[in-house]
């Protein structure tokens, strides 16, 4: 039974989100990966859905629970990232806040590689598909707001928005992942964010704040752009 129905400024909307990293198979045990936690993108997820949307959110694999009231598609690698994201589509926004692998294993190994000989093994390396570019320029069922992120250590509003040229989405969310990676305070792994917010006419500066306030802040600039239901 459904206790509650949600009702909200994104009622009627469908959000596909991404979060959390990507792990990139080297062998069955081994992996690629990197420090997202996924705290941001389970939290716009769950602001999008307190708005009131259908959310669907693909997720790498993160150690945070399924948020309330959203539908989770959980995936490993790069590649089923994107597969995932297709098939959810269409979508009236999409944002991707996931920090996906650039690179994987340029072939997995079946079985466990071991150690026995005295050879290291090289770990060539092969370029991911680019989910945010490759849904900005779907012809078809390019949702109507795209969304990208940004990491950037150094140059990071001009990196931005040349990625967001590039890539072909609406808006980019950019920050600066040069503060303490993977520690209490770093971006990656915390708690609060301070980003830019990036459009083709504006930069604003958003001040540092919980993800969950930079999350319904988001929200809210995605349901103002929509506007009510046309019904
Ligand atoms: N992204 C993606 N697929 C990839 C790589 C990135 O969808 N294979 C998305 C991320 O989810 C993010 C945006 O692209 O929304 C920017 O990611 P980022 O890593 O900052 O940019 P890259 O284009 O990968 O460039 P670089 O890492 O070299 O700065
Ligand atoms: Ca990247």
């Amino acid at each position: 039974t459904r206790l509650l129905v949600p009702s909200g400024p994104l009622t009627g909307r469908h959000i596909l989100v991404t979060s959390g990293p990507t792990h990139e198979p080297i062998d069955p045990v081994r992996y690629i990966a990197n420090r997202s936690s996924g705290k941001q993108g389970h939290a716009i997820a769950a602001a999008a859905a307190r708005a009131g949307a259908q959310v669907t959110l693909v997720s790498g694999p993160v150690n945070l629970p399924d948020p309330i009231g959203v539908e989770v598609r959980h995936v490993e690698s790069a590649r089923d990232m994107l597969a995932a994201v297709e098939a959810a589509l269409p979508a009236d926004a999409a944002v991707f806040a996931a920090a996906v692998a650039d690179w994987r294993a340029a072939s997995a190994a079946g079985e466990k590689m071991k150690k026995d000989g005295n050879a290291i093994p090289p770990l060539a390396l092969a370029e991911n598909p680019d989910i945010l570019a490759t849904v900005s320029h779907l012809s078809n069922r390019r949702p109507r707001l795209v969304v990208g992120f940004a990491a950037e250590t150094e140059n990071v509003i001009a990196y931005a928005q040349a990625k967001r040229a590039r890539k072909g989405c609406d808006w980019i969310v950019a920050n600066d992942v040069s503060q303490r990676s993977g520690i209490p305070g770093g971006v990656m792994g915390g708690d609060s964010n301070a980003v830019h917010f990036i459009t083709a006419e504006a930069v604003e500066h958003w001040p540092e704040a919980s993800k969950t306030e930079v999350a319904e802040r988001l929200v809210a600039r995605i349901a103002a752009t929509f506007g009510p239901l046309e019904t």
